[in-house]
């Protein structure tokens, strides 16, 4: 699948961020959005997915199919925020922000996944965006992201968003400072979400006209 090169946001709190975050579905041959508990099985399916590298380089070490339906049945949910990337209606890449006391504030763990035929075109960088600003709408100051160390992708992604580093045994532990939310930014993740309900409606409404 072709997929056109974009690159979002590197300051998620300037206006262009907002352009180029709502104009990333048309640079994208797919669309974002938010993954509720109802998509526990795309998201377990999108996992099974992922090639072996990529499997290792999402979970640190390589793991069982058993581990990842297990894994997925309990990722979604009111203690996560996740965002999506789906393409023909299928879940093709992933971000799940987890607090450590919930998601109401202080700190949170993010971890990412886009399936190998898609990799390296924007969308990681897209999702890793959508990330920082609910993390930022919720309260939440600073954000984890733990990778191994050759993961050059994900190190790429995290500089973009000025995350400091820092390299021991267990691999690349990235930390980033998220501004504290204001009315830009809530308005932000409010167009990102509202974009997408029109895209849904859009859809039901394309496809009930051509059933009809
Ligand atoms: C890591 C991952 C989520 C990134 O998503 P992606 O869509 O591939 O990433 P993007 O295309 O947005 O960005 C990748 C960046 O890395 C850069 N990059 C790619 N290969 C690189 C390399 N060998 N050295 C340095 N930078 C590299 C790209 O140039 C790009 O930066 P740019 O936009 O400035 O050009 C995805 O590759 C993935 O799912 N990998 C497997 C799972 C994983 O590693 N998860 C992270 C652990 S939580």
């Amino acid at each position: 699948m072709h997929i056109h090169k974009f690159h979002p946001t590197k300051s998620f709190d300037s206006e262009r961020g907002l352009r180029e975050m709502t104009q990333a579905k048309t640079q994208i041959e797919g669309t974002f959005r938010k993954l509720w508990v109802s998509d526990t099985a795309a998201l377990q399916a999108h996992l099974l997915r992922l090639d072996p590298e990529s499997r290792r380089m999402r979970f640190g070490t390589p793991v069982t199919d058993y581990f990842i339906e297990h894994y997925a049945r309990h990722a979604l949910g009111s203690h996560s925020i996740a965002h999506g990337y789906f393409v023909d209606g299928i879940l093709r890449g992933v971000a799940e922000l987890r607090g450590f006391r919930g998601v109401g504030g202080g700190e949170a763990e993010a971890a990412f996944s886009v399936e190998k035929n898609l990799q390296g075109g924007g969308i990681g960088t897209e999702l890793f965006a959508r990330t920082v600003l609910a993390a930022r709408n919720r309260g939440i100051t600073r954000l984890f992201v733990n990778f191994l160390s050759q993961n050059q992708r994900m190190q790429a992604i995290a500089k973009k968003f000025d995350a400091v580093l820092t390299f021991d045994s267990d691999g690349v532990h990235g930390k980033v400072d998220t501004p504290r939310a204001n009315a830009m930014s809530v308005f932000k993740e409010a167009v990102a979400d509202s974009g997408n309900v029109a895209e849904r409606v859009f859809a039901l409404q394309s496809k009930a006209l051509g059933s009809a």
